[in-house]
């Protein structure tokens, strides 16, 4: 199901909705969790909620997608830096309930297989996504496997330029693979701004080219777009949530 509604608020908005729906259906939901721009308006949004007494969000477990290499555990670039600081801390979650990639293991093959074990195991109620330009989610860059496992992974330059990385930067991250989204109960994309266009009209018609079209096969896929990324959906997307 595509959503489109007219602002970047709106789309924090109705995501949180939704994610507040599935934490009524089950207060120990297993939310899978993106980084990026995308979703820290629906991070504020349900730090918002939770404050004004909401959303009852402690027993909560988090799971990151992917983890740059090469960055210090205090870094507050890393993504678990920024899941904890934008979402985890604001709900009442602690650090024990953060899950991400072990990016400082000795052995990442091994690390990576514990990470796919531990989402197997949990099993993710709602995965939120965001997706790049390319095309990418988490880092499953073009040409990533549709059964894809947790992996080390070498990021585009247009990856690493959008998310703002120089030279002494890293170029590799820990990812978990598209097979390992595709396992979680229920997906729900968010797409902003007109660069993201072009990429989510990709996903939308399962453009075997992009990772993100791989998306499209799930059972369970919400998209919520704002209407510059809707441009290219074709004939005139229906504002569905609140749009004038
Ligand atoms: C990052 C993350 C992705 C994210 C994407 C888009 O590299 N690994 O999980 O969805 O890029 O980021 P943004 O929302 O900033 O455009």
């Amino acid at each position: 199901m595509v959503r489109v509604v007219e602002s970047v608020d709106q789309v924090a908005s109705a995501a949180a909705d939704l994610v507040g729906a599935q934490l009524c259906r089950d207060r120990r939901t297993r939310l899978g969790v993106a980084t990026g721009a995308t979703p820290l308006p629906l991070y504020r949004e349900l730090a918002r909620r939770h404050a004004a007494g909401d959303l009852p969000a402690g027993e909560l477990t988090l799971f990151l997608l992917d983890e740059y290499l090469g960055l210090g555990t205090d870094d507050p670039r890393s993504f678990r830096a920024v899941v904890v600081d934008h979402l985890a801390r604001p709900l009442g979650i602690p650090d024990g309930a953060v899950h991400a990639p072990e990016v400082g293991a000795a052995d990442l093959q091994q690390a990576c297989r514990r990470f796919d074990a531990l989402r197997d195991d949990a099993g993710i109620d709602l995965q939120i996504l965001g997706i790049g330009r390319n095309g990418h989610i988490a880092f499953n860059e073009p040409g990533s496997a549709p059964d894809s496992g947790c992996r080390v992974v070498q990021l585009t330059d247009v990856t690493r330029s959008d998310n703002g990385l120089g030279p002494k930067d890293p170029t590799h991250a820990v990812t978990v693979g598209i097979g390992s989204i595709l396992r979680a109960r229920r997906l729900l994309l968010l797409a902003t701004g007109p660069t993201k266009a072009e990429a989510l009209a990709r996903a939308v018609h399962a453009d075997p080219r992009s990772p993100a079209g791989a998306l499209s096969g799930h059972p369970d896929l919400t998209i919520i777009a704002d209407r510059d990324a809707a441009a290219l959906l074709g004939p005139a997307p229906t504002p569905t949530d609140g749009a004038t």
